[in-house]
């Protein structure tokens, strides 16, 4: 063989070492579940069988490294700031300021969100719906300019040097390798388990303890259809849409907040582009709401009984939702104790359990 022959055999046998050293490293490693890693335990209750991804089923080691993350500064670009400086589990996992500050100081356009019996949500994140999974809903925060503004590469590179994260991963995933999919993946687990139904309400629903006259009132119209025929058997019909088990019905909708002129955020049609889609917002769960200040997409009423006043009277626009026919113009005309009965009962829906819950708080 010539020497030039040699040259080129050797460098051909480098090349295909490389090259199969290389696919190792790309060849997935075994995902769940491992041997330490036990499926978590969800407790929910009265709550229906949640559909679970079957991609992404809940172990108790990829709750524990959602958690880390959720809590964990190291995901804001500056490392100034976590999921958890937004969403605080005392405030049922939102924020009580009006539009959150993000790490440069600078406020966004929209209230943050509640974060709890995500499970029970199956329409779509975010006020406008825009995420249709939350593992992918989780990794917009991180990129939001004007909220943590980390680029994603660089998280990754940082939790792969970190000292605690490669084994944690490898304990969730079986895979000490960090990826973009797996940080989406862990927070969806950690959001998932967190589960609130444990309200006075629900304990009354048990028979475990009674409601006042004024929560039972409050029960009463909100879950009894406006009927200006008969006074006394009309209510509020909060339930049409603030309904089931997670008061919510997983709609967008709009409940009358503006007139045509005045809308400024067009919400749902922003992603559907549907004119029909204009100013309508996620129907939100009424659980907490209590602990939720300020009320609506854009946090424009500071207290209950400025929700209930806006109920009482809603304004009337293209694509108001047609459920409030029965009571325009006129309104609910809602007496002053009936108002502050649906407030009290609203109050009943607060889960002090939930937000003092060691499994879901910093670890
Ligand atoms: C700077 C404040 C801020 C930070 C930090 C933040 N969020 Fe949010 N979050 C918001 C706001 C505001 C909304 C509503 C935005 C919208 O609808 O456009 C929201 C919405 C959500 C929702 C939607 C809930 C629903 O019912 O649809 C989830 C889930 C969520 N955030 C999770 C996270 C996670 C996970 C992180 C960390 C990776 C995070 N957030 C970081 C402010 C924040
Ligand atoms: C036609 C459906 C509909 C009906 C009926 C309805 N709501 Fe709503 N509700 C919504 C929608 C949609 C939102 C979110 C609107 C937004 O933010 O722009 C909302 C938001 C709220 C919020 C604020 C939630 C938050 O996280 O900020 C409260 C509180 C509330 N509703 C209470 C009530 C009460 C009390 C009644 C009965 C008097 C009622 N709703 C009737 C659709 C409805």
């Amino acid at each position: 063989m010539n020497s030039r022959l040699v040259k080129y055999a050797s460098f051909f046998l480098l090349v295909s070492i490389i090259f199969i050293a290389c696919k190792k490293d790309e060849e997935p490693e075994e995902e769940l579940p491992t041997e330490e890693n036990k499926p978590y335990t969800l407790d929910y209750g009265i709550f229906p069988t949640p559909n679970i991804p079957s991609d992404n089923p809940l172990t108790v080691e990829g709750v524990k490294l959602g958690r880390m993350l959720f809590y964990d500064n190291l995901l804001s670009g500056n490392n100034s700031m976590s999921c958890a400086s937004c969403h605080k589990q005392e405030n049922a996992f939102s924020d009580i300021n009006r539009f959150s500050t993000g790490i440069h100081g600078i406020q966004g356009g929209r209230q943050a969100m509640a974060v709890f019996n995500l499970l029970w949500n199956t329409s779509g994140f975010f006020w406008d719906g825009r995420s249709t999974l939350l593992r992918d809903q989780a990794l917009i925060p991180i990129q939001d300019p004007i909220e943590m503004h980390q680029m994603l590469p660089e998280l990754v590179s940082e939790l792969q040097a970190s000292s605690n994260y490669p084994a944690q991963f490898k304990k969730a995933f079986g895979t000490s390798s960090v990826s973009t999919e797996l940080i989406g993946k862990a927070l969806e687990q950690f959001m998932y388990s967190i589960v609130s139904n444990r309200s006075k309400y629900d304990e009354y629903l048990k028979g475990n303890v009674s409601l006042t006259a004024q929560e039972e009132r409050g029960e009463f119209l909100f879950n009894t259809e406006y009927n200006p025929a008969f006074p006394d058997a009309s209510g509020a019909d909060c339930r049409h849409c603030h309904g089931g088990d997670n008061f919510e019905n997983d709609r967008y909708l709009n409940n009358g907040l503006d007139v045509d002129t005045d809308f400024v955020d067009f919400g749902r049609e922003l992603v559907t582009g549907l004119a029909a889609d204009r100013a309508k917002f996620k129907v939100t769960s009424l659980r907490n709401i209590e602990l939720t200040p300020p009320y609506m997409h854009d946090g424009r009423f500071n207290t209950l009984e400025e929700v209930v006043e806006h109920y009482n009277q809603v304004k009337s626009s293209s694509t108001l939702d047609g459920s409030f026919g029965p009571q325009m113009p006129g309104g609910l005309q809602l007496s002053t104790e009936d108002k502050a009965a649906l407030v009290a009962f609203l109050k009943t829906l607060t889960d002090f359990e939930m937000i003092n819950d060691p499994r879901y708080a910093k670890p």
